[in-house]
């Protein structure tokens, strides 16, 4: 992709103060976009800002009252024409029993809630510009089970649906929305004993750079609805789902009830 094709266009980024959020910030100006680096950690998405000449906003991306004051940083520079939602914690709890209301809580509102308040604060500046593209970060755990994390694991799968579910509608508005699915990426999320861990088996990290190639990917490519995984030695792919079985009843048979995707199974 040459440098200066997204000339004109602002990208917002959540999460963009560090590992995959940073990455695609600078790839997406390097590309000629301007950033809004949305973060909770507002001194550093001012840095990154500053080094990038773009906008920043201290947001926590779980609250929907702050969400206006995104939307806003993003249309004083025309609207929003990218949105990457990529802001995102684990809880590091495997055992469900030791799960506090508040870990649950956080990451429900960061990893679930941020994705949907974002895409209902951004997406109207895209349809009035009749075009634009939204990405949400997942995680391979949005593809497979992830027994170290089943809370993480449950929020990665609710973006890979909502981001399915949402597409026909917007592709429709000429809207594309999409999931990258990465395995483990070498930021700072992976720290302490899982990093070790990783290092101690020899497990390489995929580079936050590689990340950004498929957000790259999913805002160019023109596809949506689709779970781009990030793996070591793969380009930016999209998962090809399986198909759940439909009706096996004569009367019922090949049938999909009304307004689900016709590509449901038969
Ligand atoms: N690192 C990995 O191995 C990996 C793998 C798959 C998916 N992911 C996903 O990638 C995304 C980015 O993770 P990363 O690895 O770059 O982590 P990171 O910790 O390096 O960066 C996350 C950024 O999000 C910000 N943030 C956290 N909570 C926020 C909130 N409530 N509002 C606004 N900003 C908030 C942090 O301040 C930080 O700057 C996450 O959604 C994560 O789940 C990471």
């Amino acid at each position: 992709m040459p440098e200066g094709s997204l000339q004109g266009k602002v990208a917002v980024v959540t999460g963009a103060a560090s590992g995959i959020g940073l990455a695609t910030s600078r790839r997406l100006s390097a590309m000629g976009a301007q950033v809004v680096a949305v973060d909770v950690d507002g001194e550093a998405a001012k840095q990154v800002a500053g080094e990038l000449g773009g906008r920043s906003v201290e947001a926590d991306v779980s609250r929907s009252e702050l969400w206006p004051s995104v939307a806003d940083a993003a249309q004083e520079l025309g609207g929003a024409d990218i949105a990457v939602l990529n802001a995102g914690v684990t809880t590091g709890v495997e055992d469900i029993t030791a799960l506090s209301d508040d870990q649950y809580r956080r990451i429900m509102g960061v990893n679930v809630d941020g994705v949907v308040f974002g895409t209902r604060a951004l997406v109207p500046q895209m349809l009035a510009k009749g075009a634009g593209s939204v990405v949400a970060t997942s995680s391979l755990a949005g593809l497979i089970a992830f027994p170290g994390d089943p809370v993480y694991t449950l929020t990665k799968h609710a973006v890979v649906g909502f981001v399915r579910a949402m597409a026909p509608r917007l592709a429709e508005q000429g809207v594309t929305i999409n999931a990258v699915c990465p395995s483990l990426v070498d930021t700072p999320l992976i720290d302490g004993e899982i990093r070790d861990t990783l290092a101690g088996a020899g497990f390489p990290l995929i580079a936050p750079e590689a990340v950004a190639d498929a957000m790259v990917y999913c805002v160019t490519e023109g596809h949506s609805g689709e779970a781009v995984f990030v793996q070591l030695g793969w380009p930016p792919t999209a998962y090809r789902f399986g198909h759940p079985p439909g009706p096996r009843l004569p009367e019922a048979q090949g049938k999909v009830p009304p307004g689900w995707l016709a590509e449901q199974p038969s």
